[in-house]
């Protein structure tokens, strides 16, 4: 079973077989996530996309208190390292590497990747998860890439988590074309109403979905699905 929980912006909880993996956590500062408690995800992984404050905020706290691991680029990991995180596992593009919840991937993302205090946090990246009950994509932060279509290739992905929010990402159109290269038909979207930069019309959006014939799923932050075999 994989449970999906949103927090908001692109944070997920996402729980295989009782092991909770905490993705791109900015938690905090969001507005719209005011419900979520971070002193209560206790996760047993943090894996972190790239370096930008909507992706990595709540890192340092919640690794802190629940000793999580936190997967991410070399540059990143280091950078969190100096601020006393010990538990890392650091990886870096095409590199995968097997965890007790699954295989993971470091796969490719165009975009940007610096940290909040302007230091250099390696390139961006996304992960495929590959687990027992199914695989997944956490696209991170990025533009429509062919890259994609490797993806579709070399795994068989059941869901993907993609941004749809447009002007720092894809929009709607550019994450049903990656949905296809991925090779899935369910989407979920991320990265989308946290800024004005990012509004999505939620409507136009489920519209192009459907004549695309993909599911989309928006969820309520706070708000949990079940994914995934058995
Ligand atoms: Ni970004
Ligand atoms: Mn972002």
């Amino acid at each position: 079973m994989i449970e999906v929980t949103f927090y908001g912006h692109s944070a997920f909880l996402i729980t295989i077989d009782g092991k909770k993996v905490l993705f791109d956590p900015f938690i905090t500062p969001n507005d719209g996530a005011k419900s979520i408690d971070i002193s209560k995800i206790s996760p047993d992984y943090i894996l972190v996309s790239h370096g930008h404050a909507d992706h990595v905020a709540d890192v340092e706290e919640i690794a802190k208190q629940s000793g999580a691991m936190l997967v991410s680029n070399f540059e990143i990991v280091s950078w969190f390292q100096k601020k006393g995180i010990e538990n890392v596992h650091p990886m870096n593009h095409g590199g995968s590497k097997v965890f007790d919840f699954g295989k993971v991937k470091y796969v490719n993302a165009i975009h940007s990747s610096t940290l909040p205090d302007d230091s250099p946090g390696g390139n961006p990246g996304g992960f495929v998860v590959e687990t027992k009950h199914g695989s997944f994509y956490y696209a991170g932060d990025t533009a429509l890439t062919y890259d994609m279509k490797l993806i579709g290739e070399e795994f068989s992905i059941d869901f993907a988590l993609l941004p749809i929010g447009d002007n720092f990402t894809m929009g709607i159109e550019d994450a049903l074309k990656a949905a296809d290269f991925v090779g899935t038909d369910r989407v979920i979207g991320m990265h989308y109403d946290t800024f004005p930069y990012i509004l999505l019309d939620k409507e136009q959006a489920q519209r192009k979905a459907l004549e695309a014939h993909k599911e989309l799923i928006l969820l309520e932050i706070g708000e949990k699905i079940i994914l995934g075999n058995n």
